[in-house]
């Protein structure tokens, strides 16, 4: 159970989230939905511990532990992955040393470079994506749904319990949309984890049915519905919004 309770939060001395209380159980699936700006991805930030996101009021708590004050490295020793929207591109940094870095600080686990090369194989096959990505640089020169499929890889390989995704679906094309979606999915199912998908649209929702839309605008949490308050967004947009906030 992940819970966040009257968070607000500020970057660069501008206020972003103005307490937002939502909590996350185990086994469901979120989608978080609103307008640019409305500070989906400073959420995803502040729920992992960025640095340049500060909490000025409200907590975090993960399975009832105060998690506010630790560091994102430590956060994701305790079961928490963020997809990130623009992955950043690190020059010269190949895949494999940056997975296997990862994953043996995450896992406090120094496993060998033959005993990590054929668990990220069986991790490949699990995923579904070809192999490709593993003899590039991490990010440089990848496409934009390359990118995205990186960090699916990532999240298989670091077998976190409490993911969230920050727009994992942007510049996918319609086939890697598809495979995406069904990656993600199956690893909720497997591993039974909470899964918060930060999205503009309704599309990856039609492969991964969520449990709970909430709508974020303002740096507040506006409206929560089920599924269909996602297809109401794809066919309305957010003008219905000013209603809503104004009532
Ligand atoms: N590092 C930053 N410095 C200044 N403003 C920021 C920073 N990060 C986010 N913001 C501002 O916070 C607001 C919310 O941004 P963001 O969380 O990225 O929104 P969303 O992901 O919903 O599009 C925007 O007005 C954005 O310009
Ligand atoms: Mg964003």
């Amino acid at each position: 159970m992940l819970e966040i309770n009257n968070l607000k939060v500020s970057t660069n001395g501008k206020l972003i989230l103005n307490g937002i209380s939502l909590s996350f159980s185990d086994k469901k699936v979120y989608a978080i939905m609103g307008p640019n700006g409305s500070g989906k991805t400073t959420l995803a930030y502040s729920i992992m511990g960025h640095p340049d996101y500060r909490v000025e009021e409200g907590k975090i708590f993960l399975n009832g532990e105060d998690i506010t004050q630790l560091q994102p490295h430590e956060r994701a020793k305790k079961g928490m992955f963020l997809g990130f929207q623009n992955p950043v591109e690190i020059q010269g940094l190949p895949v494999l040393s940056f997975l296997k870095a990862t994953y043996t600080s995450v896992k406090n686990s120094n496993v060998s470079t033959y005993v990590f090369n054929k668990l990220l194989k069986s991790k490949l096959e699990e995923v579904g994506f070809g192999s490709e990505l593993l003899n590039r640089n991490v990010n440089e020169g990848l496409s934009g749904g390359e990118r995205k499929k990186l960090e699916v890889i990532q999240m298989y390989v670091l077998e976190p319990t409490h993911v969230i995704l920050d727009e994992i679906d942007s510049g996918l094309d319609v086939d890697s949309l598809e495979s995406v979606a069904k990656a993600i999915k199956s690893y909720h199912t497997k591993y039974s984890s909470s899964l918060i998908l930060v999205t503009h649209y309704a599309r990856i929702l039609r492969y991964i049915t969520p449990d709970k839309v909430i709508v974020i605008s303002g740096g507040r949490a506006v409206a929560e519905g089920g599924p269909e308050l996602a297809d109401k967004i794809d066919r309305e947009g957010y003008g219905w919004l000013q209603q809503v906030e104004g009532s």
